[in-house]
């Protein structure tokens, strides 16, 4: 079995504020998690509980106090030219992500160019006509900025922007949680159908159990920073362990 990635005894401590109002918060406490290649592993808890944080962890984006961070067989980093492309990131809100002067062609194509340098133009603007189909959108829509489009259509962007270099390993953070529900059945059922085409692995970050549900192989439950439960999807929704998770079970 291969992981894409695998943290052991993670530890991040923030701290905010001055003087006497100097606070810490312990956002990851001892957290051990494995991705395997090709599978999606849910981590589903309230707000503050340390997941995105987590996948800050994941992505290279901020150090742990201490624990070990392995993504895809190497330590994780920032930047790190042989994972180039391999490891990619949809976030809650694609107006953010998106850079809102440039075309959906062009924000499609802009990480495959940086991933693949070589490149020819011609095999470029394949690849994005290619992974805009995939996300299911027409190819009249790589000519269009993003404000022109709707919010899922943002967010098909933004997933054709994480795929279309190919990634080993793909976190989600939140990616359907500013949609309305109809069109976040569509996102997770896209996600779930590209998996199974590009077989990358993902780490997928919600709030939300009824999102986590659709997509995950594996469930693990956060709450304040601790990892309290994780277990393969099926078993966790059969019986939860945790007295925490049962509550999560019941109010969904
Ligand atoms: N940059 C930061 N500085 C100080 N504290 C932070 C910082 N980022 C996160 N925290 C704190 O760490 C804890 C975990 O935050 P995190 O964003 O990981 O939670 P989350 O589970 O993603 O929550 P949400 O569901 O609201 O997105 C929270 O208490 C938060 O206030
Ligand atoms: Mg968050």
């Amino acid at each position: 079995m291969s992981a894409v990635l695998r943290m052991e005894h993670v530890q991040v401590t923030f701290t905010s504020g001055w003087g006497r109002r100097r606070a810490r918060v312990r956002a990851m406490r001892d957290v051990s998690l494995l991705v395997e290649a090709g599978r999606t592993l849910g981590v589903v808890g309230e707000s503050g509980s340390g997941k995105s944080t987590t996948g800050a962890v994941a992505l290279g984006l901020r150090r742990p106090d201490s624990g070990l961070v392995e993504v895809l067989g190497r330590p994780a980093a920032r930047r790190d030219r042989a994972r180039r492309g391999r490891v990619q990131a949809v976030l809650q809100h694609p107006q953010w992500s998106l850079n809102p002067r440039r075309r959906v062609g062009v924000l499609v194509r802009e990480p495959l160019a940086v991933a693949e340098p070589g490149l020819g133009r011609d095999e470029q603007r394949d690849r994005v006509a290619r992974i805009l189909e995939q996300v299911g959108l027409d190819a009249a829509a790589a000519g269009r900025y993003p404000h022109e489009l709707s919010g899922g259509q943002r967010q098909r962007v933004s997933v054709a922007r994480a795929l279309i270099t190919e990634p080993a390993f793909v976190v989600f953070d939140e990616p359907v949680s500013a949609l309305d529900v109809s069109v976040q059945l569509q996102i997770l059922e896209l996600i779930r159908e590209l998996q199974a085409a590009h077989g990358f692995g993902a780490l997928f970050i919600s709030h939300d159990l009824g999102a986590v549900r659709r997509v995950a192989d594996t469930i693990a439950v956060m709450r304040l920073g601790e990892v309290l439960e994780s277990a393969p999807a099926a078993e966790f929704f059969d019986r939860p362990v945790h007295e925490y998770s049962r509550r999560l079970l019941a109010a969904f």
